[in-house]
């Protein structure tokens, strides 16, 4: 088994920034709400002829540079994604034509919020099996465009935006022996899919739909189920709770942030937020935050990352990595 390492991290958000305020204006609520209930101050917004794979590409160029690699060193290609440009291609094939890259290997992940946790699992398992030697793990959502923007209740929840890592073979990197992907927690409940769901689809209505979600129902699986795949990874990585540098959570909402926060007994200093800035923006908040405390300064070459999602599927899990 080949053990992979995150060798380049980057992100991208779309210029337009949207506050509670800009919200308040066509919808009944208030910033006070908002930020009371989720912590959200504002999300990005992308331009209507700005699709999924053009956020993709931005956030890609900069994971690459930052592992001194190019396009044409990549040899797969996995897209975490809920809001792909079209029902296929995948938006990987055409983030591959955009960034031109070569010949290789390119698909999606759907697995909602969860989806870049999913999607690292794959490319770690690529890698350890010696079939990928530069794989681009991006998680990119225009959920904006999948908005009821009459629903109070979901509207003012999610962001567009998008990050990518560059996931490698640890050797050759100049990395440590304890360095790389250490484990896994991955969970899907589908007892649970009218919880959180978007009410169309190319089989059913023949349209796109829009998100709808049983917001306090969710709210009351995630903390648990969160801290559950939180300790199953950690016993699956070898490590423990109290020795990880920096929990990168998925970013949906502040108050589940602090919930799992306080069940585990987590330092709040270790928990990196950017809801009040991103606000949900589905598979791509992780490395979206990841790379923001990345730049930042806080999460350094050596530390102990521990990544968590929870979203539509239910799906729900967790990632130990060294950087
Ligand atoms: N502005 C003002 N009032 C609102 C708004 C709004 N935007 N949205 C709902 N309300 C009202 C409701 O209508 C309700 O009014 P009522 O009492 O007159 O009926 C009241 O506020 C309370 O509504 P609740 O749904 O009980 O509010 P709650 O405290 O549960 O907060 C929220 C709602 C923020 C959606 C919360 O349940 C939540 O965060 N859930 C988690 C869901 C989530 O983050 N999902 C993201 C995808 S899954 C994931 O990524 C983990």
């Amino acid at each position: 088994v080949i053990r992979s390492a995150v060798t380049g991290v980057g992100s991208y958000l779309p210029e337009q920034v949207v506050t509670n305020a800009d919200l308040a204006e066509f919808v009944d609520t208030s910033d006070e709400w908002i930020i009371e209930r989720t912590g959200i101050r504002q999300r990005h917004k992308a331009r209507d002829d700005q699709p999924t794979s053009d956020l993709a590409v931005e956030a890609a160029k900069k994971a690459l540079a930052d592992a001194g690699r190019t396009a044409a060193d990549v040899d797969m290609i996995i897209v975490a994604t809920t809001t792909p440009d079209m029902t296929f291609p995948s938006t990987a094939s055409i983030v591959q034509r955009k960034i031109g890259a070569p010949t290789c290997i390119a698909f999606d992940v759907q697995a909602v919020c969860s989806g870049f946790v999913y999607a690292l699992s794959v490319a770690d398992g690529f890698v350890a099996r010696g079939l990928s030697k530069c794989a681009l793990v991006i998680g990119a959502e225009e959920m904006t465009k999948l908005m009821d923007w009459s629903d109070r209740t979901t509207c003012v929840l999610f962001g567009d935006g998008a990050g990518a890592i560059v996931v490698e073979p640890r050797e050759g990197q100049g990395t440590t022996a304890d360095q790389g992907l250490l484990g896994f927690a991955l969970r899907s409940d589908g007892t649970k899919t009218d919880l959180l769901y978007v009410d169309g689809g190319p089989s059913t209505t023949g349209s796109v739909g829009h998100l709808r979600m049983a917001g306090n129902q969710v709210f009351r699986h995630a903390v648990v189920n969160i801290a559950e795949a939180i300790t199953a990874c950690c016993e699956a990585s070898g490590i423990t709770v109290p020795e990880v540098d920096w929990f990168v959570p998925h970013q949906a909402n502040q108050r589940i942030i602090k919930g799992v926060g306080d069940r585990l007994g987590l330092d709040e200093d270790k928990v990196i937020s950017t809801v009040a800035m991103h606000a949900n923006t589905s598979a791509a908040s992780i490395p979206l935050a990841l790379d923001a405390a990345i730049q930042d300064g806080r999460i350094k070459k050596g530390d102990l990352v521990l990544l968590e999602a929870m979203g539509g599927g239910l799906t729900w899990g967790a990632c130990a990595f060294r950087l």
